[in-house]
């Protein structure tokens, strides 16, 4: 693997090894201060972001790296009207590795013609987000201990949510997996994921609008934001944001070791009551996140050096 541009660029046996090296960073995070040391990390964000962006830098800075890069669109060349292709032929030419994140689905391929260092996509649009679903698989594995045999919820904008798409495809690769899928009609999973992850693969699944008929059943809930910047016009996204509000109530529902996990940000999918149930995953997850990123930038410098 020389990018990560797709979940699926990388092997079941590559992501494992990855959890091994960021559960060892976790456990001896000395032995890594000086493992980027002299490499330099560009983070391009020509859209917003928290967590991505802040871990991929704590990330590097961790691993005695540097980071250079833009936080929004406005503030690069892209505000002039310069091409993603030559934005990244110039970076390319400033550091060592790249991390973009773009509202255009594809943007990363584009970035690939011209690139000629690493490049991780951090987020394209609403179709791929790999590094979250690194940060999904490493809590799962570190939360359940095996990704083996789990029914797997995903509830909200299955639609919009690139997150989601890239967990499907990711997860879709391990024995005995089922997914229930929760949205309202209009934010249901594209038929371009479920085709090629689920029904391709005979994986058992079922959708329904509702998620206390279905929560008694999940190993895993993956919780999810209504897209608002992908939604076309605001009525429909009022009319669709707060579809789902995880509850304590509906919590109580639920199998006790059930995981719950979000990308994050939140808005009001999952009640703040629900942060001190020891079955709510998401701030460890987001953590975790930082490890995982960690291990990746180890292993792209790696490859390219080889
Ligand atoms: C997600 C994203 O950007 O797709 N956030 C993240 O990277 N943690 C989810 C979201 O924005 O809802």
């Amino acid at each position: 693997m020389k990018n990560l541009i797709d979940i699926l660029d990388l092997t079941v046996e590559e992501i494992d090894q990855m959890i091994t090296v960021a559960n060892d960073i976790i456990d001896h995070p000395e032995n890594y201060r000086e493992a980027c040391k002299y490499k330099t990390l560009a983070t391009l964000f020509f859209e917003p972001s928290t967590r991505t962006r802040l871990s991929f830098e704590a990330a590097m800075l961790e691993l005695g790296g540097r980071v250079i890069g833009f936080s929004e669109a406005s503030s690069s060349s892209a505000a002039k009207g310069e091409s993603v292709a030559d934005t990244i032929a110039v970076v390319s030419g400033y550091a060592d590795i790249i991390a973009m994140r773009h509202p255009k689905e594809g943007a990363p391929i584009v970035a690939l013609s011209k690139a000629t260092v690493p490049i991780i996509n951090a987020g394209d649009g609403g179709h791929n987000h790999p590094t979250q679903t690194l940060t999904d698989l490493i809590t799962i594995k570190r939360e359940k201990g095996h990704f083996d045999n789990l029914t797997v919820g995903l509830c909200g904008d299955l639609k919009f949510g690139r997150t989601v798409h890239s967990l499907i495809a990711a997860m879709s690769r391990y024995a005995g997996i089922k997914f229930v899928l929760i949205s309202p009609e209009e934010l249901k999973v594209p038929s371009y994921v479920k085709n090629a992850y689920i029904k391709a693969k005979g994986i058992p699944y079922e959708q329904t609008t509702a998620l206390e008929n279905v929560i008694d059943k999940l190993d895993v809930l993956y919780m999810t934001r209504v897209q608002r910047e992908r939604f076309f016009n605001e009525e429909d996204y009022l009319r669709l944001k707060d579809c789902y509000v995880l509850t304590p109530e509906k919590m109580a529902m639920a199998k006790k070791d059930l995981i719950v996990l979000h990308p994050l940000p939140r808005v009001n999918e999952i009640s703040v009551a629900v942060d001190s149930d020891p079955r709510a995953c998401y701030f460890r997850q987001a953590r975790y996140g930082k490890f995982i990123r960690m291990a990746l930038i180890m292993k792209l410098l790696e490859e390219a050096n080889k």
